[in-house]
């Protein structure tokens, strides 16, 4: 397989699905909820997913696509090439604020993550990575991440997590986002880990994330050596949702033995 000849591909794909979102702008956006009234999705959500689908399925028909919108593949297993999408991650900033949303791909061989994108539609920034080649930011190569102690991090964390839940123990919460420097919600999982592996935040927490919102962004925070898992420490499983967690170095033990206590 070139992977090389699939990278370039799904960079077009991208740049082309990214041109047709802003151009969405220009005309009117239907908007519908699904599982509740702020679970929100547009045509331009099912449009992107459809373009990759039939673009993917028509070039490479043997791999399996795995998106939010249901245009996509059900698979049981990550055997062969599965490609994760979530064609606008960040759907309620897409609309409500037309920016901080994402076009966010992983593609996976055999369950291994290879090549990973999150392009910020509006600021036309893409963050992606091949495993082992290293991470960029458009064409700037992003360092290693190095060690930096809580009390100076800024943690990506949901106002959610500090009311009451039936998830978490709010008075580890509480402290966590007492000690450590300042905390920070962008309203999109792709952008928040394409933050924490281009140091613009120190790490990322979320309670319940699916496949496609993370697998483009693993590539990319590995390349970088950040630590991604779920909140028991372990990878997060991509047959599913999961719970989420992705640090500089350093902090992941530390986040996780000391105040991340699940119920
Ligand atoms: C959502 C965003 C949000 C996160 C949610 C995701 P969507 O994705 O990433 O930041 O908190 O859990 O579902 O629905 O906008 O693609
Ligand atoms: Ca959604
Ligand atoms: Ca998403
Ligand atoms: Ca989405």
């Amino acid at each position: 397989m070139n992977l090389n000849a699939i990278d370039r591909y799904a960079k077009s794909l991208i740049k082309e699905a990214g041109h047709k979102i802003r151009v969405s702008f220009f005309s009117t956006i239907d908007i519908d909820s699904k599982a509740d009234a702020n679970d929100l999705v547009t045509n331009i959500d099912r449009e992107v997913e459809s373009f990759f689908v039939e673009r993917v399925k028509q070039d490479f028909p043997e791999h399996k696509m795995v998106s939010e919108e249901g245009y996509g593949d059900k698979i049981t297993s990550l055997d062969g090439v599965v490609w994760f999408l979530d064609p606008i991650d960040g759907t309620m900033n897409f609309i409500h604020q037309r920016r901080n949303f994402a076009i966010s791909l992983g593609i996976y061989v055999d369950g291994v993550g290879m090549l990973g994108y999150i392009y910020d539609v509006m600021r036309d920034e893409l963050y992606h990575a091949a495993k082992d080649e290293g991470a960029y930011f458009n064409d700037e190569r992003l360092p290693q991440l190095e060690i930096t102690p809580l009390e100076d991090a800024i943690i990506g964390i949901n106002a959610s997590w500090v009311a009451p839940n039936h998830r978490v123990e709010n008075e580890k919460i509480i402290e966590l986002v007492t000690r450590c420097r300042g905390t920070r919600s962008y309203g999109s999982a792709a952008i928040e880990l394409a933050y924490v592996s281009s140091g613009r935040i120190d790490a990322y927490i979320s309670m319940r994330l699916a496949p496609w919102d993370i697998a483009g962004g693993i590539v990319i925070a590995q390349e970088v050596g950040a630590v991604a898992t779920n909140l028991e420490g372990v990878t997060p499983h991509l047959l599913g949702s999961d719970t989420f967690i992705v640090t500089r170095p350093g902090l992941h033990e530390e986040i996780l033995s000391k105040y991340i206590r699940l119920k």
